[in-house]
């Protein structure tokens, strides 16, 4: 439905979370969040990275109960920082006893939780992405805490938490640790890790745009029922503000009598798509969470065929030629 998906292990994700990278401070934290508890988002998500996540943790201790909400209303997503594995050089009991720190740390105050491997970003190594992308999500693997929970007490209450992991960059040393927890096995690795013994991963994080569709690896989530999940909808991280000034967007806002962001938002959530908008503008706040109508037919076909098959050499946007898109989708409304 509009509100919430459901992921294959049954839990509940709200399609509409609330982004807080680069959002840091106190003040401004609990300003944000009021702001969006208010505005009726139910999920969160932050990273170790973004050096923010204790500020969200004070600033729900004291909303929560402003709002009438119990921790458990709240859909909370960290990251751990994959340099929390050495992959390189750390041997690989060391990498174990990392992610297993780590995460025991962790998992008592969030419900996901993924090895951020933020160097890979779109933004950072687009054609390692772009190369791998079949593989991103196929070699990731989530654990539900279930698995895990007749073994390690710490892991109660969780309703799932996971680890994603890139098969290049030794990800997979995380996988194995998580296997070793499950099992309890200490020596002899090579031999007692059982060769399948992954959960399909729930969700993947992704950048998603019109301008970065990445429909390959979408439709590969999608055949796994792997939830994907959107950061950067607005195309801000790799493309400043172009999307939101685009006339093709700009002239499906004025269709739908939306803004370009609540077009732009509701565009990925009608694929099926969570999105992660992020602001610290409280109007922007709360247009971006209210997203309860349809692209017409008109808007919505205007925008999939925007840029197609647009390759990550072509995403800087002195490639893109908007003249030809602006016809494109003229000639699309005529049809
Ligand atoms: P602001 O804090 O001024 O709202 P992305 O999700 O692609 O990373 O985009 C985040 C950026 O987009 C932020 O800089 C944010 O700025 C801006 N933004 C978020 N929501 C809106 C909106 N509804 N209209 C215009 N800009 C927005």
């Amino acid at each position: 439905n509009y509100y919430n998906t459901v992921l294959h292990n049954d839990v509940l994700i709200p399609n509409i979370g609330f982004g807080t990278y680069k959002i840091k401070g106190k003040e401004i934290i609990l300003k944000v969040l009021e702001a969006s508890l208010s505005a009726n988002y139910r999920s969160i998500d932050t990273a170790a990275v973004y050096r923010n996540e204790n500020d969200i943790g004070l600033a729900l201790q004291t909303l929560l109960p402003k709002f009438n909400l119990k921790r458990s209303d709240v859909f909370l997503t960290s990251k751990l920082i994959s340099e929390c594995i050495d992959r390189h050089n750390d041997p690989l009991d060391q990498c174990m006893r990392n992610v297993v720190g780590k995460l025991k740390m962790v998992l008592n105050d969030f419900d996901i939780e993924i090895i951020h491997d933020y160097e890979l970003t779109p933004t950072r190594r687009p054609k390692i992405l772009m190369q791998t992308a079949g593989h991103v999500s196929g070699a990731a693997r989530f654990y539900q805490r279930s698995d895990l929970e007749d073994e390690d007490p710490w892991k109660k209450d969780k309703k799932i938490f996971g680890v994603s992991i890139h098969p290049i960059y030794g990800g997979w040393f995380a996988f194995r640790a998580v296997i070793i927890i499950k099992n309890h096995i200490c020596e002899n690795l090579e031999e007692k890790i059982p060769k399948s013994c992954s959960i399909v991963p729930h969700v993947n994080q992704i950048e998603f745009h019109p301008l970065y569709k990445q429909e390959e690896l979408v439709t590969y989530c999608k055949s796994k029922g792997i939830y994907v999940q959107a950061y950067s909808s607005l195309g801000t991280t790799t493309h400043e503000n172009f999307l939101l000034n685009h006339p093709v967007v700009k002239e499906v806002a004025r269709l739908e009598s939306k803004s370009e962001a609540q077009v732009l938002l509701k565009w990925a959530l009608q694929q099926g798509i969570g999105v992660l908008p992020k602001s610290t503008n409280t109007s922007h706040i709360e247009e971006n969470n209210q997203l309860d109508f349809s692209l017409s037919d008109k808007g919505n076909m205007a925008l999939p065929p925007l840029f197609p098959n647009l390759t990550p050499s072509l995403l800087d946007p002195a490639w893109i030629d908007i003249d030809r898109a602006v016809d494109l989708n003229q000639e699309l409304r005529n049809q």
